[in-house]
């Protein structure tokens, strides 16, 4: 890749780029073909660069309204535009640059759709498009999401809290993990049938919790944001969203899910074990190897050249409902 590494992760674009540079680059970045492969999240090398694009796509992917109750105790936070929400996305299967997703991932089908609740449970189930929304009462959920390339947003998800779903298949006492698997449909993710545009993972993506943390109330099935239907490039139809730990947990496009007795493995940790590892709880103490986690970039209604550099906190802030699940454990060691 172009992009140079920054020695640490004070700069910002405006720091590294100049104007002028950023509004050729996405021509440029054209031209140059794809993203090399398992540079990954090497959007985070650009976290000075590409991590700052905003695709000027107009989404054509339609959208439903949904009836949620709103999120009472957290209106006070300064949301994420939600143009932005939608066009600077982390989704491989339809392309490793943030702008990519919202171009390529406008035609992906979600109605029929298959999700499967199955493993160490006694009532194993298998719901459809519209038991997505009907299911469960949805409630507004106004969280922070940091990703460990140290950008962040504040996005509304709407929802219902994942536990909810477990008791329904009633998870049985060998159940110690909950594994998460995206779609895998190469004619549909042209990142999963092109190595290059895919960023070089090994498909489909999986993702995994334990069980504790599966059963905690903040950890949320998504199934929109800003009071719609998810967006494709969101992770339609339905999603994970846990606000605790760095994004890359938060699987899209959701098509099982498995309670089993062994820690599975993981996209991401399976890819570079010294890099992320299986818990990926938000640590500004424990630092990835190629950059800093002490501050982030909050991507909010300013420009892309506005400073918003804040410090990064604790288990991004919601420490008081779940430092308890990290009891005892050495988090340096357990990043
Ligand atoms: N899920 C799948 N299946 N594929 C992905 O590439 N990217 C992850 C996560 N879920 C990813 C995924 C990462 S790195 C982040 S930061 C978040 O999705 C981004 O979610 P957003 O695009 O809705 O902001």
């Amino acid at each position: 890749m172009l992009i140079k590494t920054p020695q640490r992760s004070q700069l910002i674009e405006s720091d590294v780029t100049n104007e002028s540079i950023y509004h050729d680059r996405r021509s440029l970045l054209k031209n140059m073909g794809f993203l090399g492969a398992g540079a990954l999240m090497n959007a985070a090398l650009s976290k000075n660069a590409n991590a700052g694009f905003f695709s000027d796509e107009v989404p054509s992917f339609k959208t439903q309204p949904l009836s949620y109750k709103q999120d009472s105790a957290n209106q006070g936070l300064v949301k994420t535009p939600e143009q932005k929400v939608i066009s600077h996305n982390n989704f491989y299967e339809f392309g490793a640059k943030k702008d990519q997703p919202v171009e390529l991932a406008q035609g992906f089908n979600v109605d029929p759709w298959k999700l499967t609740i199955s493993g160490e449970c006694d009532n194993p189930i298998t719901l459809d498009y519209d038991d997505l929304t009907k299911l469960f009462p949805l409630e507004e959920r106004i969280y922070r999401l940091r990703c460990v390339e140290a950008w962040s947003m504040v996005v509304p998800w709407i929802g219902f809290s994942l536990v909810d779903l477990l008791k329904k298949v009633a998870p049985n006492s060998r159940a110690k993990y909950v594994a998460f698997e995206t779609l895998y449909d190469p004619k549909q993710m042209p990142g999963q049938a092109n190595r290059r545009l895919g960023g070089g993972i090994k498909y489909p993506y999986v993702e995994a919790l334990r069980i504790d943390e599966a059963m905690n109330p903040l950890t949320l099935m998504s199934v929109g944001l800003y009071g719609k239907t998810l967006p494709p490039q969101n992770g339609a139809p339905i999603r994970l969203v846990v606000p605790w730990k760095y994004g890359f947990k938060s699987i899209k496009s959701i098509v099982a899910i498995k309670l089993l007795e062994h820690q599975p493995s993981t996209t991401w940790k399976n890819l570079a074990p010294k890099e992320y590892g299986f818990y990926a709880n938000v640590n500004p103490n424990h630092d990835h190897p190629r950059w800093s986690q002490e501050s982030e970039r909050r991507i909010t209604s300013g420009g892309l050249f506005t400073r918003n550099r804040i410090a990064t906190l604790p288990f991004n802030g919601y420490g008081e409902e779940v430092a308890h699940l990290y009891q005892g454990m050495d988090l340096s060691k357990h990043y």
